[in-house]
């Protein structure tokens, strides 16, 4: 059993006073994290938990990793769909890459885990929140993938795509050894705009406009993915790469489709059978 501690001791609490909304150190990561996803789509609060916090994240997450769920290896273009025969076969999207992942899923951490707890802590879901300049943000319900870990073995790679959903929110509990870095290219395509060619460049190994962000445990990332083309490379190392994903949607009541939760996650529950309201999930 992991030790419990509360979410003001999982958090590096001095550095960011989270729950005290009167606090100067408070107000100037929030206006730090809105600079940098306004200039960048992309935005990093460094050594967000505290070392206690980090070790007792990554021990719960270590004791579920044999219950992964890695879903086949598979081909993906970076619209994540099945391609378009109307296009010729080396446009972008008919090109498809390698595509390997598995997840520890929501239902493996109960009530009393200390990612739970400080999932549904609401004083985290405000300062994200106003982080991503939202009015209210909520739970994502869906109790198979709202809070899951992302485990990336030696060998395996996340290639290019863009998100479905509008942002994203993860939290590095292990890095790579080597390897496992996030690469991105902001602002790639624009709502009435594919940029096709920009997008075959960068397949065709372009790296001109590619930035990466060496990022490491502790560190909580924020991502605008719907616009800017990203993916995580090969961990080259011997050591697995593990990401903790918390996700929160604008609307209440958000649940993933049942064929989606089950491709990626292997389960679905009854609730994705009585609800089945389509919601962006978190990876692709
Ligand atoms: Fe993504």
């Amino acid at each position: 059993m992991t030790q419990r501690l509360e979410p003001q001791q999982i958090i590096n609490n001095a550095a960011y006073p989270i729950d005290d909304t009167n606090n100067d150190a408070r107000k100037v990561v929030i206006d730090q994290v809105r600079r940098e996803l306004a200039e960048d789509g992309c935005a990093v609060i460094r050594n967000f938990f505290s070392t206690d916090g980090l070790n007792a994240l990554l021990a719960e997450a270590t004791e579920r990793k044999p219950m992964t769920y890695y879903s086949p290896d598979k081909l993906c273009n970076v619209y994540l769909n099945d391609g378009d025969p109307i296009f010729p076969k080396d446009h972008p999207i008919n090109i498809f890459l390698p595509r390997s992942n598995g997840f520890i899923t929501s239902d493996l951490f109960d009530a009393e885990t200390n990612a739970r707890r400080l999932y549904y802590w609401q004083p985290l879901k405000q300062f994200l929140c106003e982080c991503l300049g939202k009015d209210e943000l909520h739970i994502y319900e869906d109790p198979v993938s709202n809070m899951i870990v992302n485990v990336s073995k030696p060998g395996q790679q996340f290639n290019w795509h863009f998100d479905t959903n509008e942002f994203t929110i993860t939290m590095l509990l292990q890095a790579a050894a080597s390897g496992g870095i996030f690469e991105y290219i902001p602002e790639l395509r624009s709502c009435d705009d594919e940029c096709y060619d920009e997008v075959y460049t960068v397949l065709k190994g372009n790296r001109t406009r590619v930035r990466q962000l060496e990022l490491q445990a502790g560190d909580l990332q924020f991502f605008l993915g719907r616009f800017s083309l990203h993916q995580v490379t090969e961990n080259t190392g011997t050591t697995d790469r593990l990401l903790l994903i918390m996700s929160f949607s604008e609307r209440p009541g958000m649940v993933g489709s049942m064929a989606r939760v089950k491709t990626l996650y292997g389960k679905t529950t009854d609730v994705h059978e009585k609800n089945g309201i389509r919601a962006d999930g978190l990876v692709d």
